[in-house]
């Protein structure tokens, strides 16, 4: 392991491993206002959701490592406590990094960029039109986190007014976690595109109280085939299967063929075993896996 002391790096160094590391982060598209009524408009991906109730995001436009100045999104709340979070799809990706060019305060980002102001309902900055979802937010509190080059000034928005395009919602009006075409910033020049393809589920264990990978059975628990994922799958039952359920599992004509071919007490057995366990671990399903592994 490469262990590195903050104080032997460069700021711009210490940039370079965080944003490669702390990655995926979810892309504010924030407009904002100055007092003469300059519009502005500029991405930030130091930004997440951090309260539901009230609903508050941060967002963090940081001191310039190249010269520490401070940036116009940071100015204009200071003047005009207000802003819209528009969320980027990968459709907007392109314009969205122009927006993020350095232009001289005053400069409207929606016109160089080739955005559509939409009027917002609660506060004097616009909406960008072409975002998916649109939230118009009170901006309660800067938190400047130092004065040095580099350092964070965190803008806690509270959510007022939500805007969501039709197009991304499904029958029941929720958001269609594919159609939303999501991108996100990671190091460098680097972003990703959530796609169906990458879209994979975990199942929460909200309700349910896992029995823990300490108390798995040894040779599961350190089996030569089972990857920590499967482990964490495992774990997550609140108990091991019953010999009925075990019994009603087997009965699945796959896995009933499976053991019956399966030769008692070869060496193999138990790699066998667990490699056909973690097919249906793969496929999600922890219940037939169970059963596979305790028959
Ligand atoms: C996708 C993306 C994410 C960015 N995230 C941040 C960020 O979180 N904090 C920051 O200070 N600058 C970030 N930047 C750079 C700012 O957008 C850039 O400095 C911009 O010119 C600031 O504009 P302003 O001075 O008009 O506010 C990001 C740029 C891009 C393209």
């Amino acid at each position: 392991m490469l262990s590195l002391k903050i104080s032997d790096l460069s700021t711009a160094e210490l940039q370079n491993y965080l944003q490669y590391a702390i990655a995926p982060r979810p892309i504010c598209f924030a407009s904002t206002i100055d007092k003469s009524g300059n519009v502005n408009l500029s991405p930030f991906s130091f930004f997440n959701m951090f309260s539901t109730n009230p609903p508050v995001c941060i967002f963090s436009p940081a001191r310039r490592v190249r010269d520490n100045t401070t940036k116009h999104t940071l100015e204009n709340v200071l003047e005009v406590p207000e802003c819209v979070i528009n969320i980027v799809n990968y459709d907007m990706v392109q314009q969205t990094s122009l927006a993020s060019v350095e232009y001289s305060k005053g400069i409207n980002e929606f016109q160089k960029a080739g955005f559509t102001e939409l009027k917002s309902e609660l506060v004097k900055p616009p909406r960008v039109a072409e975002a998916p979802v649109q939230f118009e937010c009170v901006v309660n509190d800067v938190i400047s986190l130092g004065k040095n080059a580099g350092a964070g000034n965190l803008i806690l928005a509270e959510i007022k007014l939500i805007h969501i395009n039709e197009e991304i919602l499904d029958a029941d009006g929720k958001i269609n976690q594919e159609k939303i075409d999501l991108v996100a910033r990671l190091g460098g020049d680097w972003y990703c595109r959530v796609t169906k393809e990458n879209l994979f589920k975990v199942a929460k264990p909200v309700r349910t109280i896992g029995i823990g990978v300490d108390s798995l059975p040894e040779n599961i628990r350190y089996s030569k085939i089972l990857t920590g994922n499967n482990l964490g799958q495992l774990g997550n039952v609140e108990h091991l299967p019953s010999l009925q359920e075990i019994e009603e599992c087997n009965k699945n004509p796959q896995v009933h063929d499976f053991l019956k071919g399966l030769v008692e007490n070869s060496p193999d057995r138990e790699l066998k075993l667990h490699s056909f366990a973690k097919d249906f671990l793969e496929k999600g399903d922890v219940q037939t896996a169970w059963s596979i592994l305790m028959s």
